[in-house]
């Protein structure tokens, strides 16, 4: 593949963490600058490079993920790629209405449920895709008498979050509530409650209701750039929080056109994290005419790394989600007539450009995740509505690594963020960063001096004894190289306080905190 992933690495916005990788491989002399056949650049060998998408992401802290459909379980050639490059699973029709409740108070949970057992058995998250939307609803929904709307809606929410509970990393509450001029939808759930925020805050907080700890998202498309779509969901987010609303953040599902991703991307999803919101990118691809012609080919590899980019370079984008696994099982060309070719991957599983190219943005890294705690789902919404769609995410204590930490001489490094907090609960990131021999496995142990304790932990396996927790590495995520790292995330529960643990040992060792 003909990318020029040297220039990637040499050129444009670094973040600290890429910066830091750069200088640890080429301190350890593994960085080897070779000219290929094309004359390209070619980057190879680092310590740190990941291979794949999924390695590459948990090494900034962020997660890659896929939606997959049932249809996609019988073919090994989408399970092979699911399963290995992959991190998070969105089901792409399973847990819809018309799936989940096709009759009143049937429900039906097989479909969804293979998708959680496929994500789970390839250690793998999910994102609940949707509650409340207005498509692929059933015909009795619609036709019920606007006084029951109310209760089925809950009702809805109540079982199948419950259903799910514990399993689900984040929920897309509300799908696509905004018409393309930022007005509300008048759909049957907008009508029966007599405006947009009401039914909304009502699906969210019944959501919440039912698993504290999944993420709540709203999520829609061309709300990616500025604009009136993007203004509307801005306004329903800042009344959402303003009443005190437990919502986590926004999802753009960033279904593009070659060459037409909007250029106020970064602008706009900083502004909706200045709310103390998180932004995912949760239904990512790049059409164009198809049979694809190279030059767009390449344009996607060019647009698909600077999604990803932006994405890395805010501390509250906590990872990016492709709309089905490759061009063969893609939605795009059943909807979108005359064009396809929308993913990294062709439609004979094989990677394209664009593949390459987010892979290496991935390597490259940006700004860690915040441990920011301001982004509580319920805590009082103290996050004015800032205007200041400009200021910098950075300011959060420990979003960047420094440029030149100070370890004290020790020989690893932990990062400890809590990425939300609520009554009774949080949700806390754990970044290692080993500073001396390369590692093959690894053990972090920690004590809670609060009570705390974890309910459910990814990218590790946990155990804990009154507050002495130990987490050791799963099987894709033991070897962490020298200036190499890795993350685990977990759920807890606390009380009273829930001050961060500063006593982190590595593989026995002490590390230093920060
Ligand atoms: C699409 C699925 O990919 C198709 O299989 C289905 O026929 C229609 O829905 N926005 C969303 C997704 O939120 O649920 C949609 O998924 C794509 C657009």
């Amino acid at each position: 593949m003909d990318i020029d992933t040297g220039a990637d690495i040499g050129r444009g916005r670094q973040g600290p963490s890429s910066r830091r990788r750069l200088r640890a491989a080429m301190a350890a002399g593994t960085v080897a600058v070779v000219a290929a056949a094309t004359g390209a650049v070619v980057l190879t060998g680092t310590a740190n490079a990941a291979s794949t998408l999924r390695a590459a992401a948990e090494g900034d802290g962020r997660y890659f993920g896929v939606a997959v459909g049932q249809g996609d379980l019988g073919n090994s050639s989408a399970t092979n790629l699911a399963g290995s490059q992959f991190d998070m699973v969105t089901p792409e029709n399973e847990m819809k209405w018309d799936t989940i409740e096709p009759n009143n108070g049937q429900y039906n949970f097989g479909p969804g449920d293979n998708i959680v057992n496929f994500a789970t058995s390839h250690n793998e998250r999910v994102r609940g895709h949707n509650l409340v939307w207005h498509s692929q609803l059933p015909g009795w929904v619609s036709s019920l008498p606007s006084s029951q709307v109310k209760s089925a809606m809950e009702s809805h929410i109540t079982t199948e979050v419950s259903h799910y509970k514990g399993k689900i990393y984040a929920w897309d509450v509300v799908n696509e509530p905004f018409n393309e001029d930022g007005s509300y939808r008048q759909d049957v759930f907008y009508n029966a409650f007599g405006g947009g925020e009401q039914y909304i805050a009502d699906a969210i907080r019944t959501a919440h209701a039912a698993d504290p700890n999944a993420k709540l998202y709203i999520n829609d498309y061309n709300i990616e750039g500025s604009g009136s779509k993007s203004n509307g969901m801005y306004t329903l987010a800042q009344q959402l929080l303003q009443q005190g609303v437990p919502l986590s953040g926004i999802g753009f599902e960033s279904h593009f056109i070659v060459g037409q991703v909007p250029s106020s991307l970064a602008s706009n999803m900083q502004r909706f994290t200045d709310l103390g919101l998180d932004v995912a990118i949760t239904e990512l691809d790049d059409r164009m005419p198809t049979p694809a012609s190279s030059s767009n080919l390449q344009q996607q590899a060019t647009d698909d790394a600077n999604i990803v980019k932006t994405c890395l370079n805010n501390a509250h984008c906590p990872g990016v989600t492709q709309w089905n696994i490759s061009d063969a099982d893609s939605w795009v060309p059943g909807t979108f007539s005359g064009q396809g070719a929308a993913t990294l991957f062709d439609s004979n599983w094989q990677p394209k450009p664009a593949y390459t190219s987010v892979l290496n943005a991935l390597n490259a890294g940006g700004v860690m995740p915040s441990n920011s705690p301001s982004t509580s789902p319920s805590a009082s919404p103290s996050t004015s509505p800032s205007s200041s769609p400009s200021s910098s995410p950075s300011s959060s204590p420990s979003s960047s690594p420094s440029a030149s930490p100070s370890t004290g001489g020790s020989s690893c490094r932990i990062s400890y963020s809590v990425s939300s907090q609520w009554p009774g609960g949080f949700g806390a990131n754990v970044s290692i960063t080993n500073l001396g021999a390369p590692i093959s496995s690894w053990k972090v142990a920690w004590s809670f001096g609060a009570g705390q304790s974890i309910t459910q932990l990814w990218n590790g396996s946990y155990t804990q004894s009154g507050g002495n927790v130990t987490v050791t590495n799963v099987s894709y995520n033991g070897s962490i190289g020298t200036g190499g790292s890795t993350s685990f995330g977990f759920n807890g529960a606390w009380n009273g306080s829930n001050p961060a643990p500063s006593n982190f040992t590595l593989n026995g060792a002490a590390c230093s905190a920060g």
